[in-house]
């Protein structure tokens, strides 16, 4: 395992502040989609946890996690829509009193079910596109869906919904920005999230070929800025820097077990998006567990909370109430321990990597070196395979740059 931590100072006294209630419940209601997007965030091998809740399941969760305080939802995946019990879900939270989110490629959202999800109470649709180009946006998700979500935005739009129109960007296409936010204002979108990469899951196994330009990143925003002038409040628009291109790394998840709780398709309970990729944590599952106790007593939520987990630099940094070390996966993912400083940090011993990274993407005309690797059933169970000796020991799936259970690359 490489470990880059020096410890050079006493752990401060133990403060427990009081645990706050989570605030946004995130349902990954399946991990079955009909795309097969290469930045997918879902873990590389989903195809171990075929398993999904049943309604009843799920609406004890809905419940449990109101009562506990949260007042969000977003209803994710994979694609959410193939749930044929979607609508009895938002019905449930609707009475719950929860604010819902659809977040979806679009697929499987006729008007039939728009009909049905506007009576249901459904408040808001998140809809994903991956380009401004049918060229593209087919490539990027191995399908040919590109007119049949511009047709269903229009439906959103039809039916009252407000939208946000999501676009995940990228070496690929980000010299598209403008067009992108052009197809979102003639959409009538209210808001879009230019969303750069963040790698995680299939992101991580194929950073080699998305990881964009310092220029290309820079020309976005300038174009993203031009835009935002004259468009003024007729669409929002939100633009974050990659963390690679960041000398201090993000609050990740506006600090781990404080606003968000995530349960995966089979119940598993998650303080992030990507957390079932690090390795030496058992995450309780709802089946088993209280929302309550998971929250509040487990293991899992209570291991990086706080700043008392800390090892240096983290744990003598005057920042550490700012960004609270940054993201545990991201420590994982490029040191092999998950308790290291965010190697985005330029306090990091490890940040060298995150710019040899950024490097290597400068040198690169074009990104052919391998191919990319698109997230579908056939790639998740040879993953699964390839690393079932890592599962044995426990650790987590990942494709990592360091330590335990890192493949090192899987295309
Ligand atoms: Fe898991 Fe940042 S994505 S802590």
């Amino acid at each position: 395992m490489t470990n880059l931590t020096v410890h050079t100072q006493p752990a401060p006294p133990a403060s427990k502040p009081a645990i706050e209630p989570p605030l946004w419940l995130l349902a990954e209601l399946t991990y079955r989609c009909p795309l097969h997007c290469v930045f997918c965030y879902n873990p590389v091998n989903y195809a171990d946890h075929a398993r999904e809740l049943s309604t009843e399941q799920w609406l004890d969760v809905l419940r449990e996690a109101r009562a506990l305080g949260a007042a969000q939802l977003g209803f994710s995946g994979g694609e959410p829509l193939l749930r044929d019990d979607l609508e009895v879900l938002v019905r449930e939270a609707r009475q719950l009193g929860f604010y819902t989110n659809l977040i979806t490629s679009g697929i499987g959202l006729t008007d039939v079910r728009l009909d049905a999800l506007k009576a249901a109470g459904l408040d808001h649709i998140q809809l994903s596109f991956q380009d401004s180009t049918q060229q593209l946006n087919d490539f990027l998700s191995s399908t040919r869906t590109f007119d049949l979500k511009k047709r269903v935005a229009a439906s959103i739009k039809g039916h009252g919904f407000p939208m946000v129109l999501n676009c995940v960007l990228h070496r690929f296409n980000l010299p598209h920005v403008g067009r992108i936010i052009e197809m979102a204002l003639d959409m009538g979108a209210e808001y879009l999230e230019l969303a750069n990469t963040q790698y995680y899951g299939w992101a991580r196994a194929n950073r080699a070929q998305l990881m964009p330009t310092a220029e290309q990143l820079r020309e976005a925003e300038a174009v993203v800025a031009r835009y935002r002038k004259e468009i003024g409040g007729r669409c929002t628009i939100y633009f974050v820097v990659p963390d690679y291109f960041e000398t201090r790394p993000k609050r990740c998840m506006n600090g781990w077990g404080s606003v968000f709780l995530g349960i995966a398709p089979d119940g598993a309970a998650l303080p992030c998006h990507t957390a079932r990729s690090l390795p030496g944590l058992e995450f309780p599952n709802v089946t088993e567990v209280s929302l309550r106790e998971i929250w509040y007593e487990s293991d899992a939520f209570n291991r990086f909370r706080g700043v008392g987990w800390m090892k240096e630099p983290c744990r003598s940094c005057e920042e550490r109430d700012r960004d609270l070390g940054g993201c545990r996966c991201q420590a994982f993912l490029l040191t092999g321990d998950p308790a290291n400083a965010d190697p985005v940090c330029d306090k990091s011993q490890a940040h060298e990597r995150v710019i040899q990274v950024v490097k290597a993407a400068e040198a690169r005309a074009v990104s052919n070196e391998r191919p990319v690797l698109f997230r579908n059933d056939a790639n998740s169970r040879k993953i699964a395979r390839d690393h079932s000796q890592v599962r044995a020991v426990g650790t987590g799936i990942a494709i990592a740059d360091a330590g335990p259970g890192s493949p090192g690359g899987c295309a």
